[in-house]
């Protein structure tokens, strides 16, 4: 599915402060390509990934995802929308912090009915990928901030869904598991040739995309196309 962002601008008003979080943007991320968002810390990238999962509004513009505007789904639409196409891996993590490990990766396919059993099976599988099956067992509260990146990365890749959202799914690793991680996800691309959209200031991304944005300020300040 086509991703595509028109006009979009969002802003926050915190008290009587204003923040201009994007300005103006429009953009298309193409269906079954990855691209990649970069640009320095506050420039408006999970600010854009947040109004693409549908947590979040624009305040002008619209967002298509497969020719249907999201912007105009209530919220209980968009809830069902997100669950049937969207997967998410957030800036933060968050987990569910006195499940195991593997019941935390197992829950969205738990949630979509899949047995108990299989998805615990195949939440072993890609856990063993990510080289955390070591921590299986282990409440998610005990892990390190890069085993718990692997937890979260893992839980979003165990869906098929038809968009993967990935917000800076290498930080907090060391150089040899980010290069791991990296290719697990590619691979993962490659495998099912999903709508990838990767927010990253990891070097290692800046090849892969084929469609490179970079932001500044909310702006577009640069825009690849291969
Ligand atoms: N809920 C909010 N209320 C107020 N300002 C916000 C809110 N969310 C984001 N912002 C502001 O919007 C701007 C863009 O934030 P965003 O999180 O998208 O940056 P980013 O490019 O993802 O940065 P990083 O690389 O550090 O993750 C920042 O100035 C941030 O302070
Ligand atoms: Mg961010």
């Amino acid at each position: 599915m086509d991703v595509e962002i028109i006009n979009v601008s969002r802003r926050f008003q915190l008290k009587n402060m204003g923040v201009i979080a994007l300005r103006d943007i429009s953009v298309l991320f193409p269906s079954g390509k990855v691209s990649v968002v970069y640009g320095p810390s506050g420039s408006g990238k999970s600010v854009l990934l947040n109004l693409i999962a549908g947590f979040d509004r624009p305040d002008n513009g619209s967002i298509l995802i497969g020719g249907v505007d999201i912007t105009s789904l209530s919220w209980g639409e968009m809830n069902d929308f997100r669950r049937r196409f969207i997967s998410y891996c957030m800036q933060r993590n968050v987990l569910i912090p006195r499940f195991k490990v593997g019941l935390n990766i197992a829950l969205p396919l738990i949630i979509r009915g899949v047995s108990y059993d299989e998805a615990l099976e195949r939440a072993h599988d890609i856990a063993k990928e990510l080289d955390i099956e070591y921590t299986f067992d282990r409440p998610a509260y005990t892990l390190s901030g890069g085993e718990q990146r692997r937890v979260v990365l893992a839980r979003t890749l165990i869906m098929d869904l038809d968009i993967v959202l990935l917000d800076e799914p290498t930080s907090n690793l060391d150089e040899e598991t980010a290069e791991m991680v990296r290719e697990i996800i590619l691979k993962h691309y490659r495998e099912r040739r999903r709508t990838m959209i990767i927010s990253t200031h990891d070097p290692g991304f800046k090849d892969v995309g084929h469609v490179r944005l970079r932001l500044k300020q909310g702006r577009i300040s640069k825009l690849e196309m291969d």
